[in-house]
C-alpha cells in the first residue's frame, strides 16, 4: 500500500515510449489456453493485471515464463479447469478463460465477476453467446459452471458491441473443429484485431475483426505460434493528454497513431498542436484549452478509457465543456476527487458539465479505479502545490513504469510506501 506525492504545476516535456497494450495482452493470454503447443507472446507489459492472468494460466496447469516482455506458454499436461475465486475477484477479464477452458476440456468453473467502481459489469452477453453455441451453463453460489454438450454452428448478435463478449466468443468458437460461428454487432477495437491475428497464428480460420461481423471456422492447428502485442493506445492517449494539460511539449513514441484518431480530433479542437510521423506523435500546448463537447462511444468513437483523463484536462478550459459517458454510465467517481482540487463539475444523468477554472490546486485525493487514478495524476501535475494520491495501486494495473516515464517528462512524482500496520 502506498501513495503518490506529486508537486505541481509542471509543464511535462520530453519523450515517452509506449508499452504493449494491456487490453490486447489479456485476451491473447486467455486465448493461449486453446493452443496444443508452445506459444511465444512478445511486447507484453509488466502490469498487475498481466501477472494475474499469468497466475490464472498457471492455476490451470500451464507452464508460463515471463521475462523482459516475452511470455512463453506451454499447454497443461493435466489441466485444472476450476479457476480460483481469489484470482477472478482481482480482475474481471479473468472471466474470459471460461469459454476456452470448457471448449477445450469439456468442463469449466469460473466465478462470476463482481461489480467494480466504474459501474455494473454484467456478463449476460457472454453467457447467452456460449449457450447459443451449445454449451450448458449453470450459475450457482456466485460461480458459472459450463459443460460442453452439443456444440453447434451459431449466429450470435450482441445487444451492444461488447469488447469482452466479442473476444470471449471469438476465442471459444476457435476451438470448435469445423464449426462455423458468426458474431454480429461485434466490437471493433484494435485489440480485437490483434486477438484475431493471434488466433490466425494458431491456425484458426477467422476474419472480420475490426468490423461488426466476425466469422470463425473453428479448428486449432498445432504449430508453434509467435505473436507481438500492439502498442497500448490508452496509455498513449493518457500521456498525450498529460502533456497537453500541463501546457508542455513532447513526443509519444512507438504507438499506432490511427488507433487514436478520435482523441487527436478533440485535442486539435481544444487548441493542441500535433505533428504525426509514422509511430511518433509530437504534442505541444501553450494555453488553457478551448471547451469541448464529447460523446463517449465504442471504437472508433471517443474511448471511455480516456474519459476521466480528458475531464482533468478540460477542468481548466476557457469555457464550459460537456462529456456524455455512453458506455459506463456511472464512470464518474473521479469527479468528487477533481472537485477537491478545485474543478467545477456538475453531473446530470450520464453527462458531466465542466466549467473551466483558471487553475487547479494540489490536494490529498483518492484513486478509485485505473483510469480515474490516471486522471488524478494528470490533475496533480497541472495543479498549484503538492498532491497525494491514495489507493494508487490501481495505476500499476495498467501503466508500465509510470513513475519513471513521468520523471523522464520532468514530473516531480514519488511513490511513498505506507506500512499498513505500523505498531
Ligand atoms: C473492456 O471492458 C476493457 N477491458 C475496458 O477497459 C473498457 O473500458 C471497455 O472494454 C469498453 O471499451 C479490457 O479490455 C480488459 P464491454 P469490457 O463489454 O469488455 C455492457 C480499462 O480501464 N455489457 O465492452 O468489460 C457493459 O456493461 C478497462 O482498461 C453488458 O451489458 O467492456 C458496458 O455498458 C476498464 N453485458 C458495455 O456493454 C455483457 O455481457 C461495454 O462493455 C457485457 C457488457
Amino acid at each position: 500500500m502506498g501513495y503518490f506525492k506529486i508537486d505541481g504545476p509542471v509543464s511535462l516535456e520530453g519523450d515517452v515510449e509506449i508499452s504493449g497494450a494491456k487490453n490486447a495482452s489479456l485476451p491473447v493470454l486467455a486465448a493461449s489456453i486453446i493452443s496444443d503447443s508452445k506459444v511465444v507472446i512478445k511486447n507484453v507489459p509488466d502490469l498487475l493485471d498481466v501477472r494475474t492472468m499469468i497466475d490464472i494460466l498457471r492455476s490451470v496447469g500451464m507452464e508460463v515464463s515471463f521475462n523482459r516482455g516475452t511470455v512463453e506458454i506451454s499447454p497443461a499436461a493435466s489441466p485444472n479447469t476450476d479457476v480460483p475465486y481469489e484470482l477472478v475477484r482481482k480482475m474481471r477479464a479473468s472471466f474470459n478463460v471460461l469459454g476456452p477452458l470448457v471448449a477445450k476440456y469439456g468442463t469449466a468453473k469460473v466465478a462470476l465477476p463482481g461489480g467494480c467502481s466504474i459501474g455494473v459489469r454484467p456478463v449476460d452477453f457472454h453467457i447467452s453467446g456460449l449457450e447459443k453455441m451449445g454449451f450448458e451453463i449453470e450459475i450457482e453460489h456466485g460461480f458459472v459452471i459450463a459443460k460442453k454438450k452439443n456444440v453447434k454452428s451459431a449466429r450470435i448478435t450482441l445487444p451492444k458491441p461488447s469488447v469482452g463478449a466479442t473476444e470471449h466468443l471469438m476465442t471459444t468458437a476457435s476451438v470448435l473443429d469445423g464449426i462455423d460461428t458468426v458474431i454480429e454487432n461485434a466490437a471493433m477495437e484494435p485489440e480485437i484485431i490483434d486477438l484475431q491475428e493471434f488466433l490466425k497464428e494458431l491456425g484458426v480460420e477467422i476474419e472480420g475483426a475490426g468490423t461488426s461481423i466476425i466469422r470463425i471456422k473453428g479448428g486449432v492447428k498445432s504449430k508453434k505460434a509467435q505473436h507481438t502485442i500492439i502498442p497500448d493506445r490508452i496509455e498513449a492517449g493518457t500521456y498525450a493528454i498529460a502533456i497537453a494539460a500541463t501546457q508542455g511539449k513532447g513526443r509519444i513514441k512507438n504507438l499506432v497513431p490511427e488507433h487514436l484518431n478520435s482523441l487527436w480530433e478533440f485535442l486539435e479542437e481544444a487548441g493542441v498542436s500535433l505533428k504525426f510521423n509514422e509511430n511518433i506523435v509530437e504534442i505541444s500546448m501553450d494555453e488553457r484549452p478551448s471547451p469541448l463537447n464529447i460523446d463517449v462511444a465504442p471504437y472508433p468513437g471517443f474511448p471511455t478509457d480516456l474519459q476521466p483523463q480528458m475531464m482533468a484536462f478540460l477542468s481548466i478550459s476557457r469555457g464550459t465543456s460537456h462529456i456524455r459517458e455512453n458506455v459506463f454510465h456511472s464512470r464518474f467517481l473521479h469527479v468528487d476527487e477533481l472537485r477537491r482540487m478545485g474543478a467545477k463539475i456538475e453531473l446530470s444523468d450520464s453527462v458531466a458539465i465542466i466549467d473551466g477554472v483558471e487553475k487547479l490546486s494540489g490536494a490529498p485525493v483518492n484513486g478509485t479505479d485505473l483510469r480515474a487514478t490516471a486522471a488524478l495524476v494528470i490533475a496533480a501535475f497541472m495543479a498549484e502545490g503538492s498532491s497525494e494520491i491514495h489507493h494508487v495501486e490501481h495505476i500499476f494495473r495498467g501503466y508500465e513504469n509510470i513513475i519513471e516515464k513521468f520523471k523522464n517528462l520532468g514530473g516531480r512524482i514519488e511513490y511513498i510506501e505506507v506500512n499498513e500496520y505500523v505498531d
